[in-house]
């Protein structure tokens, strides 16, 4: 018996063999001291939920990652890297356990590039586990106490937070962990721009970083949530949030009470925060909730004292018993510098002003006593005269804990329902004229004055509503003829209609549903499946009033998707009426709007989709603008002159854009102008205007002296703003930038001054070849500054604009100084502060002394 091999034993040589000749991947959790781990190997958790492996988009750069095993998400979702900062160049490295007992990656020339650096004492037969956390581990076997880990991945959190995750301060350890975006998420896992902070001064909170600048809080942890979260619903069966500070620790952490439910916290490389959730039916990862949300999350958006509200108009107003430190940029809905008391304290006889709901001031700089009720509080801060306000810790149980604040009250916001009550410190006097503790006398009467202006606006939308229809019956005909002109494009939408994408159902006939036939509804299925779900890799840009994405319906057309604001302040039947009549505005010179998706108070613009994307994009690019031959430019500038004629004469409804800029106009494949965003302006009601033009002074460079300054708009503020754009196109410089690189003349100044100094031609953009008509672009010039005079009364209509450009026989007069609104005022060059630099002035001056050179 004992002579002869049994085929078992036979069958184990065989296999120990295979196993040594060819290291097939390891299979296990475990890596030991004496194994090494492949850049074709990964560690896998016992119930197979995350792996451990390296990783490359470019076959140059390795990483090593932690991902989800059984989610394919377009690609892995990698939620841990070791090496983001310094990867591996070939797949001929791999990671091992060191004789010093520390983890390494070690590179084709056996040197290590990347070290977990943790000191240890006895490195015995150390192991490195992958848990069904995601938490990768380095120990000694059968060692299962937490405490004596030698180093775990968890405590080096990449750009993303799983549940156990924790982010914060170990202040034993002086150990800080926060989550870093990559730079470019899904390609590039190296450090980004943004993180996500935990700032453990005063009550602590949390913030998110651009680089080294505070881009938005979560606002301190009130019991509940954050106090800047009102969304956040307090712990559901689903997942739970912790938020725990003592004079050991002050960390944020969340857990999942269903290990296959995945949720991840996550800062993405264009620096949104994100809770994203994956969702097992439709696989994809299903955004959850993030931020920054609106105007007014972005940090310090009205200054000190005053208070962001995305409801109202403008967002930024001032604390009551507050006025706005500077009225002129107050105006212009540039809130960042704050607002000033009206009336000075006088210590012992100061009152205090309750506001409600809000998101608590930052808190980095506080005094707080989680023991001291609210009255107490009162009393301590009404003593102590450099108390500016005070609120409640936490508002669980009618609310506990007393925190303080010294000096000014930064990044006030105010919910509608949600926040938070906080008492400010005002002068006496003023609380008069307010009512102690918000007063409630006054509510009501706010009340009843919302009463009386809904009545109103009820009764002017009704007349409104009557007049249409009586008008409409008029169009009828008009219309008929308009609908068969329309000719392709309405087929194409038919073919649209027949493949089911839009909801609205062509078999209805008859009068009655001839609304439903002017509205082209996209189901919202649809258009998150064309976007992908919203995906970051289909975003186009952040416009106006929303992000733009990019998308492909199932048919293989490709469409622009304008996901719009929240806070778009419109119901969703004047949404719908507008986008009708939107609908209908259609020229070769417009970006063609497709129709709308609306779900739930979410709103959509449907576009056709442009090739070329932006005009501003190639215009002011370094290299692509030589792609810009005179001939090019010139018939841009006839094409949107051609489309703003449109919008102020021929079309049905006389629109005024508002916003007309480089970035506005979009290139087809042909490069031929399309003008976009018009209409939005109707769309948000008539007094808003991009947001993001109204932050920083520079981007007025397309606005019109009487609009800057007195927020006065007309069809001839559109031909201000196309003024510029000719010139910037002719230049191929932006007016604004040109205001900084020459300190005392913007574009406009500039143009103006050649002008007059019979040199026009120098302003042509050097990259244009001498392929120009010297007429034409002559003529151009002119009628540049012809549309950027300082009189709105002397500016030409765009149909003389038109026909000054297409005939090289119309007659043009000489244009007079053109308005504009300067960085600063050069008569104050020197003694110029940096506030000096923000003050906008529509500048006589600058002319005058221009005219006397
Ligand atoms: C993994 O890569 C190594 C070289 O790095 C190679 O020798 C080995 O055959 C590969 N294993 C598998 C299973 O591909
Ligand atoms: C990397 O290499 C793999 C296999 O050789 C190849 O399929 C892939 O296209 C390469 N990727 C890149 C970005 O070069
Ligand atoms: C390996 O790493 C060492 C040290 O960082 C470096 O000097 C060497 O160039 C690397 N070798 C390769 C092939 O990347
Ligand atoms: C390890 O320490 C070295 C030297 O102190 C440092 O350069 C390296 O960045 C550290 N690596 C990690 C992963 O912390
Ligand atoms: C956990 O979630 C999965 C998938 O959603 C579900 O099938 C399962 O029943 C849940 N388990 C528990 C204990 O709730
Ligand atoms: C906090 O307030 C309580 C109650 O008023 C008081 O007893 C305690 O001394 C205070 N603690 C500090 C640190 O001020
Ligand atoms: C007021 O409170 C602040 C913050 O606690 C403290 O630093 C300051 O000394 C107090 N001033 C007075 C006069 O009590």
């Amino acid at each position: 018996m004992g002579g002869s091999t049994n085929p078992l034993s036979l069958f184990l040589l065989c296999f120990t063999t295979f196993l040594t000749l060819f290291e097939v991947s390891i299979s296990t959790d475990t890596l030991t001291s004496s194994q090494s781990l492949r850049t074709n190997q990964t560690l896998l958790s016992p119930n197979a939920i995350f792996e451990l492996g390296f990783f490359s988009y470019t076959n140059s750069t390795w990483y090593l990652g932690i991902w989800y095993k059984t989610i394919h998400d377009r690609d892995r979702t990698v939620v841990w890297v070791a090496n983001r900062d310094i990867p591996l160049q070939t797949s001929l490295g791999f990671l091992k356990i060191n004789d010093q007992g520390n983890l390494v990656i070690i590179n084709q020339s056996q040197k290590p590039i990347w070290s977990s650096n943790q000191t240890t004492t006895t490195p015995s037969n150390l192991i490195l586990q992958l848990f069904d956390s995601g938490n990768l581990v380095l120990k000694e076997p059968n060692e299962n106490d937490p405490k004596k880990i030698l180093w775990q991945s968890f405590d080096y959190p990449t750009d993303t937070l799983l549940p156990g995750m924790k982010l914060g301060w170990n202040f034993d350890t002086g150990i800080e962990k926060h989550i870093t975006s990559w730079s470019a998420t899904n390609e590039d896992p190296s450090s980004g721009d943004f993180s996500f902070k935990l700032d453990p001064r005063g009550l602590p909170e949390i913030f998110l970083w651009n680089k080294n600048q505070r881009i938005y809080r979560s606002g301190p942890w009130n019991g509940e949530r954050f106090s800047g979260v009102p969304e956040m619903q307090p712990n559901t069966d689903s997942i739970k949030f912790t938020f725990f500070v003592d004079q050991h620790e002050a960390y944020y952490t969340f857990s999942i009470v269903n290990v296959s439910l995945f949720s991840r916290l996550s800062v993405n490389s264009i620096g949104e925060l994100q809770r994203l959730t994956w969702i097992q039916s439709t696989q994809v990862w299903n955004k959850f909730w993030y931020a920054p949300k609106d105007q007014c999350d972005n940090y310090k958006e009205c200054g000190a004292y005053g208070v962001c509200d995305t409801n109202a108009s403008p967002v930024c107003q001032c604390i009551k018993g507050f006025r706005p430190r500077n009225p002129q940029a107050w105006n212009l809905r540039d809130g960042s510098d704050g607002c000033v008391r009206n009336t000075e304290l006088k210590c012992g006889s100061d009152g205090f002003l309750r506001m409600q709901n809000v998101k608590l001031p930052e808190t980095t700089l506080v005094f707080v006593n989680r023991s001291m009720g609210i009255v107490e509080c009162g009393e301590l801060c009404k003593k102590n005269c450099s108390c500016s306000g005070y609120a409640n810790v936490e508002i669980v149980n009618g609310g506990s804990g007393c925190v303080m604040w010294v000096g000014e009250l930064l990044d006030v916001r105010k919910y509608p329902s949600g926040g938070q009550d906080l008492y400010v410190r005002l002068a006496a006097s003023d609380v008069d004229d307010i009512g102690i503790e918000g007063g409630s006398h006054k509510t009501s009467d706010t009340i009843k004055a919302v009463g009386i202006i809904v009545g109103v606006a009820a009764f002017i939308l009704l007349a409104l509503a009557i007049f249409i229809l009586w008008k409409k019956r008029k169009l009828q005909c008009i219309l008929k003829w308009k609908t068969d002109k329309r000719g392709f494009s309405e087929r194409s939408q038919d073919l649209l209609m027949n493949e089911g994408v839009f909801s609205s159902n062509r078999e209805q006939t008859g009068e009655s549903n001839m609304d439903d036939l002017e509205l082209p509804l996209f189901d919202f299925n649809t258009i998150t499946m064309a976007t992908n779900n919203f995906s970051d890799e289909n975003k186009l840009g952040q416009g106006g009033f929303g992000i733009v994405y990019k998308g492909r319906l199932m048919e293989g057309q490709n469409i622009a998707v304008k996901r719009l604001s929240k806070n778009s302040g419109q119901g969703i039947d004047e949404f719908k009426n507008e986008v009708k009549l939107i609908v209908k505005l259609q020229h070769r010179n417009l970006v063609r709007l497709l129709g709308c998706s609306i779900q739930m108070d979410e709103k959509m613009l449907v576009y056709e989709y442009m090739e070329n994307r932006s005009l501003d994009a190639i215009l002011f690019d370094k290299t692509k603008r030589s792609s810009l031959d005179w001939q090019r430019r010139f018939n841009i500038i006839c094409g949107i002159a051609r489309g703003l004629l449109y919008l102020h004469q021929d079309s049905r409804f006389r629109i005024i854009h508002r916003d007309l800029k480089a970035s506005n106009i979009l290139l087809d494949k042909e490069m031929n102008p399309k003008i976009s965003d018009f209409g939005m302006a109707r769309i948000f009601g008539t007094d808003q205007t991009e947001a993001n033009t109204m932050r920083v002074v520079g981007t007025y460079g397309y606005m019109s002296p009487e609009y800057a300054m007195d927020g006065i708009f007309s069809v001839k503020s559109d031909v201000f703003s196309f003024g510029v754009l000719v010139l910037e196109i002719i230049s191929g410089k932006k007016n604004r930038g040109f205001y900084s690189a020459n300190k005392e003349l913007n574009l406009l100044g500039h143009a103006w001054k050649l002008w007059k100094e019979e040199n026009a031609l120098e302003l042509i953009d050097p990259s244009i070849d001498n392929s120009y008509s010297e007429s034409e672009v002559l003529r151009c010039i002119q009628v540049g500054l012809l549309c950027v005079q300082e009189r709105a009364e002397d500016r030409p209509t765009m149909a003389s604009v038109v026909l000054m450009l297409s005939s090289d026989t119309a007659s043009m007069s000489q244009p007079k100084n053109p308005g504009f609104c300067l960085g600063r005022n050069p008569m104050e060059t020197d003694s110029s502060s940096s506030k000096q630099e923000e003050s906008c002035t529509v500048n006589q001056v600058t002319v005058t002394m221009l005219d006397a050179r």
